[in-house]
């Protein structure tokens, strides 16, 4: 690059959506801090952490929103979608009811947002492969139908966990 920086920054609102206890909130503490918490207790309200990645040597902060996956925990979800430019859309390949319930997280995101938000399907608890219900090809044919990307990911192991926010990013920058 070797251009001088003078002070311009880009700036990402990404929102994580899906299920009560599919591992949003671990996603985003080991996206953002490395950490991974065993006992998390359910999201109550909005959280969101900011972290800089460098992509193609720009650095990049990524402002990602967390929230509820129970309905009763949720605050406005207006405010909450509202200037997002990227999606991960989350469920746990352990418990298919949370990927049968994808598709109503998309209608919500499709209502809120405008199509132009990069929006990534996320397999979560992939270390969890002995009690999988949900099989790889189900999540890459879903994804390819909906038009979204595909990753799976652990935010116990830390599998792809940068990558699929890195993915999600380079597509909005
Ligand atoms: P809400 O805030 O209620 O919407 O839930 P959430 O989606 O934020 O889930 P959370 O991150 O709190 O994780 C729920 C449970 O799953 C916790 O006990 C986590 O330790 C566990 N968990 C999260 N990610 C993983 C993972 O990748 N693998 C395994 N084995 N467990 C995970
Ligand atoms: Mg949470």
């Amino acid at each position: 690059m070797g251009e001088e920086e003078t002070g311009e920054e880009y700036l990402f609102k990404i929102v994580v959506i899906g299920d009560s206890a599919v591992g949003k909130s671990n996603l985003l503490s080991r996206f953002s801090r490395d950490e991974f918490d065993h006992n998390s207790k359910a999201t109550i309200g909005v959280e969101f952490q900011t972290q800089m990645v460098e992509i193609d040597g720009k650095e990049v902060k990524a402002q990602v929103w967390d929230t509820a996956g129970q309905e009763r925990f949720r605050a406005v979800t207006s405010a909450y979608y509202r200037g997002a430019v990227g999606a991960l859309v989350v469920y746990d390949i352990s418990r298919r009811t949370t990927f049968e319930n994808v598709k109503r997280w998309l209608d919500e995101l499709n209502t809120h947002c405008d199509t132009t938000v990069a929006r990534m399907l996320v397999g979560n608890k992939c270390d969890l492969e002995n009690i999988r219900e949900v099989s790889v090809e189900d999540g890459k044919s879903l994804a390819e139908e909906e038009g979204l990307f595909f990753i799976e990911t652990s935010a116990l192991d830390s599998t792809n966990v940068y990558k699929a926010f890195e993915i999600v990013i380079r597509e909005i920058f």
